[in-house]
């Protein structure tokens, strides 16, 4: 018999407990490796429909399908041991009907092995929000502003500077609790308006650009690491690995060009 016992992975439960407690610490990830660095410190880890942008150069979300987040979802369950692992499901698969969000999450949960969904919306996704939790699929939900949305938001635009759209974003995000969400990404939102959403729900906020008052934050590793050109203008860029990056490459296509190649150290033996 072993002496050590297994590691027991984060559960959605345990997320949903920390409400008003320490704060719940994530990032999104996309492969294994680097889900590996952010498995011994973050508490959940989100395969964020946003790799559509950041992995491969689409222009919005909408075009992400569900095979690329199943195949990314997979990689980062495979590199982790620790963090609840939560799957975006992708515009398109979800908004449809409860049945449809379903089957596309389950597909999502046998064939990842994930712990948990996302998808965004407020009151409108409430009855599939119920429906998916009621079946054994934890929920996260997200409000604000939602990428999937953002033809019809005009772009990616922060929400609330109105005073008078509050009471519509508050109840959003009373209807997604009410339903059984587990958890609530709040993204682009004023810091009053995430402040008072905190207050008026019984699940966890988890703020992206919605300020420090969100029970947890998350943040797109790749901006936080310097590897987006496009980062959002309120990321704390904690390593700028791009010029290092470009060094390194610069340095090895010298080396190459000029028959400086490390030799003996670049042949299997
Ligand atoms: O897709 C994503 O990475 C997200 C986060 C920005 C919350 O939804």
């Amino acid at each position: 018999m072993s002496a050590q016992a297994p590691i027991r992975r984060i559960t959605a439960p345990q997320i949903r407990a920390r409400k008003g407690g320490e704060p719940i610490v994530s990032l999104t990830s996309y492969h294994a490796h680097t889900a590996k660095i952010v498995d011994k410190y973050a508490d959940f880890i989100l395969v964020g429909d946003s790799l559509g942008m950041v992995m491969h150069g689409m222009d919005s979300t909408i075009g992400v399908p569900l095979d690329l987040m199943i195949m990314h979802g997979k990689a980062v369950v495979r590199g982790t041991e620790r963090a609840l692992v939560v799957v975006d499901m992708p515009f398109g698969t979800y908004e449809e009907s409860p049945q449809m969000a379903f089957r596309n999450a389950a597909k999502i949960m046998k064939e990842t092995a994930c712990g948990a969904v996302k998808l965004e919306g407020g009151a409108r996704m409430a009855d599939t929000i119920r429906f998916l939790s009621e079946r054994g699929i934890p929920v996260m939900a997200h409000i604000g502003l939602t990428p999937q949305s953002v033809n019809t938001m005009g772009g990616f635009k922060v929400q609330g500077r109105d005073e008078a759209a509050w009471q519509v974003h508050i109840d959003d995000a009373l209807a997604v609790s009410q339903a059984g969400a587990f958890a609530l990404v709040v993204e682009g939102v004023v810091e009053e308006l995430a402040n008072r959403i905190t207050a008026a729900v019984e699940i966890p906020t988890i703020g992206i650009g919605a300020s420090k008052h969100c029970d947890g934050q998350i943040l797109v590793l790749e901006d936080m690491l310097g590897l987006n050109p496009r980062v959002p203008k309120f990321v704390k860029i904690y390593g700028d690995l791009g010029p290092a990056i470009e060094r390194a490459v610069a340095e090895y296509a010298s080396e190459v060009k000029t028959r400086d190649f490390p030799g003996e150290d670049q042949v299997y033996r």
